[in-house]
């Protein structure tokens, strides 16, 4: 038998494994608009329900008894059944196309955010939440308020980066409200979405699920909100950027060639969509030996510099690869948090500096205050 033959017989079995089901309402699952699936793939069967954030409780139970369903079926001990939050879309956009586009409205729920501003790379690995976390925390210590979400949905870091802990608490509007970290207010996918839920979502469904997260958090005021993106330049990270009417993006890259082919990759999504680059910053610029203290440019150095120049893109700054970079980082306790006043300290809150000023020009006496920093 061909495995083309194989997956039409997992297919048949899913349909009539489900077929006595129905949607709370009474609307037969499989003839359901909201329903997408089954379909086989990767060997692995899995079903979508759309839903609004509204149904999600109702919807839990027929969610279970379609898998348990789907899994009674030979073939299909792995099927996954998943609730989306809102209908998902035909299709992912076309990159080519978004340009025609007119410009996504600016969702209510960000309305009282000055600036949302992402901070990408091509590729992963390269320091982007390590960034995102200490740039965020340099903005407060120029006393502006500020909000980090991390939006990756598929491996999440702020919950350790900022040592978050437990779940965000629901407000009466049943908005999501963020957590509270380092004087930021802190919001995580990872807290939002089962993990092995996450893991098998795809294109469309990842898009959908991450607008409707990003509706369902109340922000309140924030003059910036940081946005961590996850690697890569797919279809999530053109949700997050088209979704969110993001000021700008930030681009980090080591200086390796490699990496600054896919920094290059970054910077081209961002300017498809009309997202101005607002700073590229070259992270683990340099190694400085904990015992000489002397400095060595492991992966050579000033690509980011060079790279930037060429595409006439800002240049925030290059910071070094230190083990204190990253035991803070892994222990929870940010490096700006921990040494506002150290040289790391000192050169992320210039990079915030200069990021704020592209955004927004001087900053103004009051903002120069600072409470409780
Ligand atoms: N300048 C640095 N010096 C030392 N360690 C660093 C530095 N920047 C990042 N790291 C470490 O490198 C690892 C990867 O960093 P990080 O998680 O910030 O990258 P990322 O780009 O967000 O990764 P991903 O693509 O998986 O989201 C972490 O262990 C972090 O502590
Ligand atoms: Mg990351």
């Amino acid at each position: 038998m061909t495995p083309e033959m194989d997956e039409a017989d997992l297919l048949a079995s899913a349909r009539s494994a489900l077929a006595g089901l129905t949607l709370p309402g009474g609307v037969p699952l499989l003839e359901a608009p909201s329903v997408s699936g089954p379909v086989v793939s990767g060997g692995r069967l899995s079903l979508a329900i759309s839903i609004t954030a509204d149904q999600a409780a109702s919807y839990g139970d027929i969610r279970h008894r379609a898998e348990a369903a789907l899994r009674a079926v030979p073939g299909g001990e792995r099927a996954i059944v998943v609730l989306t939050a809102v209908k998902t879309p035909a299709a992912p956009p076309d990159l080519a196309q978004t340009k025609a586009k007119a410009p996504a409205p600016k969702p209510p729920v960000l309305s009282g955010v000055r600036h949302v501003v992402a901070v990408a790379s091509g590729k992963g690995g390269v320091g982007k939440s390590t960034t995102s976390v200490n740039l965020a925390l340099g903005l407060r210590a120029l006393g502006l308020k500020v909000g980090i979400l991390d939006a990756d949905i598929h491996g999440p870091s702020l919950p350790t980066l900022l040592a978050l802990h437990g779940q965000p608490r629901v407000g009466k509007d049943r908005r999501l409200r963020p957590m509270q970290a380092f004087g930021l207010q802190a919001m995580s996918m990872g807290l939002m979405v089962d993990q092995e839920t996450a893991m098998v979502w795809r294109g469309p469904m990842v898009m959908s699920a991450i607008t409707q997260m990003l509706s369902d958090v109340d922000w309140g005021e924030l003059d910036i909100l940081i946005i961590d993106m996850p690697p890569g330049t797919g279809d999530a990270q053109l949700a997050i950027a088209q979704g969110t009417d993001l000021a700008g993006a930030v681009i980090v890259s080591t200086p390796q060639d490699l990496a600054l082919i896919d920094a290059r990759r970054g910077i081209a999504m961002f300017r498809k969509v009309d997202v101005p680059i607002l700073g590229v910053i070259e992270n683990m610029a340099h190694f400085i030996c904990p015992d000489c203290g002397g400095q060595h440019a492991l992966f050579g150095q000033g690509g980011a510099e060079a790279e930037a120049r060429r595409l006439g893109a800002p240049y925030l700054g290059a910071v070094p690869l230190t083990m204190e970079l990253r035991a803070a980082s892994d222990s929870g306790q940010p490096i700006v948090a921990l040494d506002p006043d150290g040289t790391l300290g000192g050169l992320y809150t210039g990079m915030a500096g200069t990021l704020w000023s592209s955004l927004e020009g001087a900053l103004t006496s009051e903002q120069k205050t600072i409470e409780g920093v």
